[in-house]
């Protein structure tokens, strides 16, 4: 799982699929369903750490073509799960659309970013939804408005169960200028706030009282090593692999930064990666 991470950690999966249409899915997750093996729905990996000795059960990719489709019509932006968020800003762009620019420097899929409801810049994902198709674990489809589907900061419960097939975003016609120019202004303040090297994003939730970039800088934990993962110089809520880390460095230094915070601050951090596997 290395290899399909961002943050390049992780054992491997026992089996990886990447089925061709949503029959397949069906078939796999119903086949799963039945056999109670478990599986995993994997987007970019980009906010997820597998632990080192990897992942019992069926790893499930929707990357193919069939789930990564990216189409306007009207003021609505519908996307395959399996497509990249940065093709639905730039499609958006591209339509003259505003309220999806947080999108473009968001290193994940269309699914993954539903069910994190993923955020940036003051958005969330779900600020911009109005549907989403949905596969059960029976492998039955289903479409629901957003009126049904509660998400809170970072989580959408519903898809913890349930697949995310598709999504269609909404968004409100603005000139070609003022869309442009705002996505050069969030990709510059990435380029100047975060780093470029591997990391699976912001590593923690932000607590009600203090970001927690800002609290493991506060605390002077910025540079600190376990093996080769490191917090970054740049954001203190990023873990960066400096080549070669393990799940465990990775998992030793958030120890270390959670301790810290219970004690210095009296601070409870939370994971907002996800951290699955063995
Ligand atoms: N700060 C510091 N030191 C640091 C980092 C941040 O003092 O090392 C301060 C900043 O100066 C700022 C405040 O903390 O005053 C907040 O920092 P920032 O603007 O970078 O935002 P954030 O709350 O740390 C959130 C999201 C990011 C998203 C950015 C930009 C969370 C956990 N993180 O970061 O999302 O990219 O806003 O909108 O909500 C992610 O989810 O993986 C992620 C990277």
């Amino acid at each position: 799982m290395s290899r399909r991470t961002t943050l390049r950690v992780g054992g491997p999966a026992d089996v990886f699929v990447e089925p061709a249409s949503e029959q397949d899915l069906s078939q796999v997750v119903s086949f799963c369903s039945t056999e109670e093996i478990p599986f995993f729905i994997l987007g970019r990996g980009s906010n997820l750490l597998v632990r080192d000795n990897g992942i019992r059960g069926i790893v499930i990719c929707l990357s193919n073509p069939f789930f990564c489709g990216v189409r306007a019509e009207g003021a609505t932006i519908s996307a395959g799960a399996g497509a990249r968020l940065k093709a639905v800003a730039i499609e958006a762009r591209r339509s003259g659309l505003t309220n999806m620019e947080f999108f473009e420097g968001i290193p994940g899929t269309v699914g993954g970013a539903l069910r994190m409801n993923a955020g940036a810049m003051g958005s969330w994902t779900f600020n911009v939804v109005s549907n989403v198709r949905v596969m059960n674990r029976a492998g039955e489809i289903r479409s629901l408005p957003v009126s049904q589907i509660p998400v809170n900061y970072r989580s959408c419960p519903l898809l913890h169960t349930e697949i995310a097939l598709a999504a269609d975003f909404v968004g409100r016609p603005d000139v070609s200028e003022a869309i442009e120019q705002r996505m050069r202004v969030f990709s510059n303040k990435r380029w100047t706030s975060q780093p470029a090297a591997p990391s699976a994003g912001c590593m923690f939730k932000n607590p009600s009282t203090i970001p927690a970039g800002k609290l493991v800088d506060e605390l002077g934990l910025k540079g600190t090593k376990v093996g080769a993962a490191r917090v970054s110089l740049e954001h203190g809520n990023f873990i960066v692999n400096d080549g070669g880390a393990t799940a465990g460095d990775v998992l030793a230094l958030v120890e270390v930064i959670r301790s810290r915070a219970r004690k210095e601050r009296g601070i409870e951090l939370e994971t907002e990666v996800e951290i699955i596997g063995e």
